[in-house]
């Protein structure tokens, strides 16, 4: 082992496309954790199981989707390694491992499920894949040796168990794992167009691979200061969702919207016109990257495909210093 850097491992259950939300929470940061770590980024596809075990048959195409994204947003597929949770088959084996090493109280207690609970309204109760959800992400984290592991603040719970866990292991059959530390992705809580958190189900995104027009359209219907009715009548930027799209996107231009809004010698129409164009300039690349991938046939395909066998060797190797410690298998 001659790679001096630190191991970082993260994932995000298949969603599809993604939208601004996610790429100025996690994704920009993962961009740039590229420089300085050895990364793995993982499409969690049996993840999705826990929750929407009877809906699968999109797995696929937003598993595309969403690599296609990560690529088009920076994530370097030479630099770093993009995988698909299940194309290897070592997590399964860990997860079934560490599975012994932890309790059932000790997972009821983890407050992202109990909030799941509540929200989905599970009249059959937790499935007990759904109770070992975050020991299958220990498994995840664990199965490449991670040090760190950038998450939102929602994951933090999960992140514990699996140092929990590690120390465990560790304690009982050698050292084979790194503690891995959590960290906290700045949760950049974007705004929808309604002033919402921005959100796939609630149908007001801007996704990355909109185009011009379509963000045009898009911010047509954005949220403004409600008290501005007329024209002629003064805004207030402070309260606008649009000014903060302003404040994100061009904020050397920030000022001068303020005071056109403030003096109403700027209308709402133009000023949604114009950081439209501010928006799709800055997703220009982007699209760019991703129209380029999308022409070469199988080429994402081809990127998951080696990304999944470079995950299989390191894996292969924690698996084999686990069984060792273990004496299984
Ligand atoms: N649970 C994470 C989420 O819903 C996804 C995930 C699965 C993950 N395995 C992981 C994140 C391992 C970090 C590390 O967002
Ligand atoms: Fe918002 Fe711009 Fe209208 Fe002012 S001019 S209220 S910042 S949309």
């Amino acid at each position: 082992m001659s790679d001096p850097r630190q191991i970082i491992l993260s994932g995000n259950r298949p969603t599809g496309r993604l939208h601004l939300g996610n790429f100025t929470g996690a994704l920009e940061n993962w961009v740039s954790l590229q420089d300085e770590f050895r990364c793995f980024f993982m499409v969690a596809d049996w993840h999705v199981l826990t929750t929407d075990y009877e809906h699968t048959e999109q797995i696929p195409e937003n598993t595309r989707q969403m690599v296609l994204d990560w690529i088009a947003a920076g994530l370097d597929p030479e630099r770093s390694v993009l995988f698909v949770q299940s194309r290897v088959k070592e997590h399964a084996e860990l997860f079934l491992l560490l599975a012994m090493l932890i309790t059932v109280p000790r997972l009821e207690r983890n407050p992202t499920l109990k909030e799941q609970v509540r929200d989905l309204s599970m009249e059959e109760g937790v499935s007990y894949g759904h109770l070992g959800y975050p020991v299958l992400q220990a498994a995840d984290i664990l199965t490449y040796r991670a040090h760190v592991v950038p998450v939102g603040e929602d994951q933090l719970p999960h992140i514990e168990i699996t140092r929990e866990v590690a120390r465990k292991f560790n304690r009982l059959y050698g050292d084979v794992f790194p503690v891995p530390e959590g960290r906290l992705t700045k949760f950049a809580r974007f705004p929808g167009l309604d002033g919402k958190r921005m959100s796939k189900s609630l149908g007001n995104t801007i996704d990355l691979a909109d185009t011009p027009g379509e963000i045009a359209t898009k911010m047509r219907t954005a949220l403004t200061d409600p008290g501005r009715k007329r024209r002629s009548d003064p805004g207030r930027p402070e309260i606008c969702l649009v000014y903060t799209y302003w404040q994100k996107f061009a904020a050397e231009q920030s000022d001068e919207i303020a005071s056109g809004c403030r003096d109403a010698t700027l209308g709402c129409v133009d000023c949604k016109r114009r950081v439209a164009e501010v928006m799709a300039n800055r997703l220009a690349p982007l699209r760019e990257r991703r129209a380029d991938l999308e022409r070469q046939p199988g080429a994402v395909d081809e990127i998951i495909h080696e990304g999944n066998a470079r995950a299989r060797a390191v894996a292969a190797d924690t698996l084999g210093r686990v069984r060792e410690g273990m004496h299984v298998g």
